[in-house]
C-alpha cells in the first residue's frame, strides 16, 4: 500500500469538540523544534504558565501542561491528589462526572457520588449537605459537561470546601474560555483543561493549574524516580500511582529544578501557548461574549426551526446547544447528510441521551456568524428532506434577529 501525504476533506466542525483549529494555532505548530532545556524552549514554557495563569484567572505559580488529552490533566490531577483510601465527592451530571468517578476509582479513593437527572443540575445545598455528610478529602466535579451541554455552578462551594477542608477540583475542558470562569475567585484547588473546545487548539494538551494548598499534598507525595534522582532526593514506599501523571515531578520538570522527567511535547505546547496567547489578545471577557452572542444565536436558531433544546437552559454552556430529534426522524442519518452534503458535523450524544438528542457546538473558531447561519442553512435543508416540519427560513431568520438584536 503506497500512503497519500495527508489531505482531510474540508469540513465544519460543529459539534461538541473536537472543532476546526484557529489557522494561526495550526501556524505556531507548524515551527521547528527546539532542544528540551534550550533556552528558547524553558522560555516558551514560562510564558506558557504565565499565559494560562491569566486564561484560569489565577496566582497559582503552578499552572503547567500536562501532554496528552483533556483526560490526561484530569488523571494527573486526581492521581496525584487523591491517596489510596482518600473519600472523594463527585457530583454526576453527564458522561464526563461518570469519568471522574471512574478515574478517582482507579486511583484507589472512596469515591461518593450525587447523582442527577441528565439535562439538570446540582444547587449548591445539595453538594454542601453531601460534603457535610461524607466528609471527602476532595470535592470533584465537572464545570461544563458537554454530555448534557450544562455547566454546574461552583462559585458557592470554595466557602464550604474551606470549612470542612475539602480540596476543590473541576474539569474546566469544555467551558474555559467560552464562559466565565475564575480559579481563584471561586476558590479551586485544582482545575484541568483542554484545548479542543472553546480554546481553538486540538487535542493533545491538558493545561492545570494547582494551588498552594494542592502543591502542598502533592510535595509530600514527592518520590523521584531512579535514575535521576540524588542524595537528597525524596523517595516513597507509596508513591503517587502514575509515573507519566506524577505531578510531582512534573512540577519538579516545569519549576526552576527543570529535573528531567518526560520530553515535552513540544509541538503541542506551542500550540497551546498560541490558543492561550490568542484569546488573551482578544481579551478573555471579549472571547466569553462572543460565545455568549453565537451560542445565543444558534439556540434562537435552532427553537426558529421549530426544534427543542434539551435540558435546563438557565445553566447551558455558551458553546454547545443539545437539541432533541424530532419524532420520526433517524438522527445519525441527519448528521451523516450533514457531512456528506454539506462537509458540516454535528455531535451525537452519549449514554441516556443517545439517539435523543444532537449537540451543537459554536466554540473557539467556529464561533462566528457565518458558521453559525450554515449550519442552520443545512439543517434546515436536512431535516426537510427527512420528514421532519422544519419552518422554512426559520432558522437563519431566528439567528439573524438574535444578532441583530444583540441575542
Ligand atoms: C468536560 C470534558 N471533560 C473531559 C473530556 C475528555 O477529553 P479528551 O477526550 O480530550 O481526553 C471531554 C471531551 O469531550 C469533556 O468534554
Amino acid at each position: 500500500m503506497t500512503a497519500l501525504p495527508i489531505a482531510p476533506p474540508p469540513r465544519l466542525l460543529m459539534g461538541p469538540g473536537p472543532i476546526n483549529a484557529d489557522p494561526r494555532v495550526l501556524r505556531a505548530m507548524s515551527a521547528q523544534l527546539v532542544g528540551q532545556y534550550d533556552p528558547a524552549m524553558t522560555a516558551y514554557m514560562a510564558e506558557t504558565q504565565e499565559l494560562y495563569r491569566r486564561v484560569f484567572r489565577t496566582a497559582n505559580d503552578a499552572t503547567l501542561l500536562v501532554d496528552g488529552t483533556s483526560r490526561a490533566g484530569i488523571e494527573a490531577a486526581l492521581v496525584s491528589l487523591l491517596r489510596p483510601g482518600d473519600r472523594v465527592l463527585v457530583p454526576v451530571f453527564g458522561r464526563f462526572g461518570h469519568l471522574l468517578v471512574e478515574i478517582a476509582q482507579r486511583a484507589g479513593a472512596e469515591v461518593h457520588t450525587l447523582e442527577t437527572e441528565w439535562g439538570t443540575v446540582f444547587a449548591p445545598e445539595q453538594i454542601e449537605e453531601a460534603i457535610r455528610r461524607v466528609r471527602p478529602a476532595m470535592l470533584a466535579v465537572v464545570h461544563g459537561d458537554t454530555s448534557t451541554t450544562l455547566a454546574q455552578p461552583l462559585d458557592a462551594l470554595a466557602a464550604i470546601c474551606r470549612e470542612y477542608g475539602v480540596l476543590f477540583y473541576t474539569d474546566v475542558t469544555a467551558s474555559l474560555g467560552g464562559n466565565p470562569f475564575d480559579a481563584d475567585g471561586w476558590g479551586l484547588d485544582a482545575v484541568s483543561a483542554g484545548l479542543q473546545k472553546c480554546l481553538g487548539g486540538p487535542s493533545g494538551s491538558a493545561p492545570v493549574t494547582l494551588s498552594p494548598r494542592a502543591v502542598e499534598v502533592i510535595d509530600g507525595r514527592r518520590s523521584i524516580e531512579a535514575g535521576i534522582r540524588d542524595a537528597d532526593s525524596e523517595v516513597r514506599a507509596d508513591p503517587i500511582r502514575s509515573n507519566y501523571f506524577d505531578l510531582a515531578m512534573i512540577l519538579d520538570y516545569w519549576g526552576p529544578k527543570r529535573l528531567n522527567h518526560h520530553t515535552e511535547a513540544t509541538t503541542m505546547l506551542y500550540g497551546a501557548r498560541e490558543c492561550a496567547r490568542l484569546l488573551l489578545e482578544e481579551g478573555l471577557d471579549a472571547a466569553i461574549e462572543r460565545h455568549r452572542l453565537h451560542g445565543a444565536a444558534m439556540l434562537a436558531g435552532v427553537r426558529g426551526l421549530g426544534l427543542r433544546p434539551f435540558g435546563d437552559l438557565a445553566h447551558k454552556m455558551n458553546n454547545v446547544v443539545g437539541v432533541e430529534i424530532p419524532e420520526g426522524v433517524n438522527g445519525d442519518a441527519v448528521r451523516g447528510e450533514l457531512l456528506g452534503d454539506y462537509g458540516i458535523e454535528i455531535g451525537t450524544s452519549f449514554g441516556p441521551l443517545h439517539g435523543r438528542i444532537w449537540r451543537i457546538g459554536t466554540m473557539g473558531y467556529n464561533a462566528r456568524r457565518d458558521a453559525v447561519l450554515t449550519t442552520l442553512a443545512a439543517l434546515e435543508q436536512v431535516l426537510r428532506r427527512a420528514g421532519a416540519p422544519v419552518v422554512a427560513g426559520g432558522g437563519t431568520g431566528a439567528a439573524l434577529e438574535a444578532y441583530e438584536g444583540g441575542a
